[in-house]
């Protein structure tokens, strides 16, 4: 087995790092290939919980070899923050963490203009993180970027940063009224940086693609969802990356003919953090009901989620764009406590059916959700580890989903531990 690939398949936070902490055991390597440290995959193990927003979530596993590609923009001070956090753990990143010098970097500029847009859009703010994510890829498109690769010679480090913040000070001077930053300080500071992550920079491109040669399985973990891709997601309420399946070619430097499978990670129902259309939302209270039991709060801003029924016609959207082979199900725990299940199979637009998913926010936010509706199973499903033991309505709700998307469902989870597994 070559390399396969596991996508977020709605906005996000479905429980990717949960699967792929499953998932790793049968991989030798794991693979970030888009977005930076907008993500919050979380992993629990036993009672421990751990969240990992830059570092592939297949570091957990002894003797897993991760690597940062070069698709994935970098804060290094956020590595090196997330590198402690493991060495506290007792868990080591020595030798078995690789971040690709091509990746670009992300700079203190990049997170306060990142902050400052979002301000001057008011209401029509994205909802960021705030992370710098968007600005550091501008950089990166409109070739200004700083790459990793560059914090390994002082002197090309020094003049690319001069010559980026002769632009960006600028920007940040004259149109957003902030503070200039000051290029040597930031020099020293990256440099410093660059010092404490050299063991770790290479060109990775070789490494996957040998490893790939050499019959290794490689695990590519996507973050962010498809929803919330710069091409196919909800634009301009997206993030700045391509977290579809096709990114990992980009993002990783392997050709698409090495990928075998392509798993989509669905959670049981949908939840949104952020700004922008979700035809399927639940009213107030109801919201508060789902968030209350799923814990739906994110992992990396701490911000309530929206949350809402299945949406099968975004299930369909997702099947396509990344050519998903199986599906996981996450959270089917979760809905254990509802007498009513929906499941949005169609929407209406100025009263006709829609056949496909709308490119446009606007037609999209008009869409008139159709549901089909599944009465509860109202039993615990934690403790089941087989298929066939799951409630006789669990598994008609499993099957409706599974036939509207034209993919089988490969694994469910009804837990956030590991065990909490069921492989179908
Ligand atoms: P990710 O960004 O896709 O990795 O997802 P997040 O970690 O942001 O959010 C998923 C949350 O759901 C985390 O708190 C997980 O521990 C939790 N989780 C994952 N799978 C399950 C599950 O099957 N049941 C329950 N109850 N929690 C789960
Ligand atoms: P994981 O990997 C959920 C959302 C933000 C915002 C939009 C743009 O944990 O699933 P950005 O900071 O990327 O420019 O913000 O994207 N967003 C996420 N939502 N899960 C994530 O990551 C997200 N990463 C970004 O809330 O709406
Ligand atoms: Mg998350």
């Amino acid at each position: 087995m070559p390399a396969n690939v596991l996508v977020g398949a709605q906005w996000g936070d479905e429980g990717k790092g949960k699967i792929i902490d499953v998932l790793t055991e049968q991989s030798d390597y794991i693979v970030r290939f888009q977005g930076g440290n907008n993500a919050g995959h979380t992993v629990k193990i036993g009672e421990e919980e751990f969240i990992l927003h830059l570092i592939p979530s297949g570091i957990l596993h002894e003797g897993k070899k991760c690597v940062i590609g070069n698709g994935v923009v970098v804060d290094p001070a956020a590595l090196i923050e997330e590198i402690e956090y493991l060495h506290e753990k007792n868990i080591s990143v020595d030798g078995n963490l690789f971040v690709s010098d091509r990746a670009h970097l992300i700079f203190p500029y990049h997170r306060l203009l990142d902050i400052k847009k979002e301000e001057r859009k008011g209401e029509g703010k994205i909802g960021t993180t705030g992370r710098g994510i968007g600005p550091s890829y501008v950089d990166k498109m409109t070739r200004i970027g700083i790459r990793v690769g560059d914090l390994l010679d002082k002197d090309v480090f020094a003049r690319k940063v001069r010559a980026n913040l002769s632009e960006n000070n600028e920007l940040l001077v004259k149109v957003y009224e902030s503070e200039p930053l000051d290029v040597d300080q930031l020099v020293e500071t990256y440099l410093g940086y660059g010092e404490k992550i050299k063991d770790h920079i290479v060109n990775t491109v070789p490494l996957l693609n040998k490893a790939i040669n050499q019959g290794k399985v490689v695990l590519f973990e996507g973050a962010q969802g498809t929803l919330l891709d710069v091409d196919y997601g909800t634009y301009p309420f997206v993030t700045s990356s391509n977290p579809t399946a096709g990114g990992a070619c980009v993002g990783g430097g392997i050709g698409p003919n090495k990928i075998e499978n392509i798993l989509g990670v669905f959670k049981a129902y949908t939840t949104r953090v952020g700004e922008g259309p979700f035809p399927t939302e639940l009213p107030e209270e109801m919201n508060k009901k789902v968030r209350e039991e799923g814990q739906e709060y994110g992992a990396t801003t701490g911000r309530p989620r929206r949350c809402g029924w299945f949406d099968a016609m975004i299930g369909k959207h997702s099947v396509m764009i990344n050519g998903l082979t199986s599906l996981a199900l996450t959270k089917m725990d979760i809905l254990d406590k509802f007498d009513e299940i929906k499941v949005c199979v169609a929407y209406k637009y100025k009263g006709e059916t829609v056949e496909d998913f709308p490119s446009n926010v606007d037609v999209l936010s008009q869409c008139e959700p159709v549901y089909e509706t599944f009465p509860g199973w109202l039993e615990s499903t934690e403790g089941i580890r087989s298929y066939d033991k799951l409630p006789e309505k669990a598994k008609n709700y499993l099957t409706r989903i599974a036939q509207l998307l034209e993919t089988p469902i490969e694994i469910i989870s009804v837990g956030a531990r590991r065990d909490q597994t069921i492989f179908v």
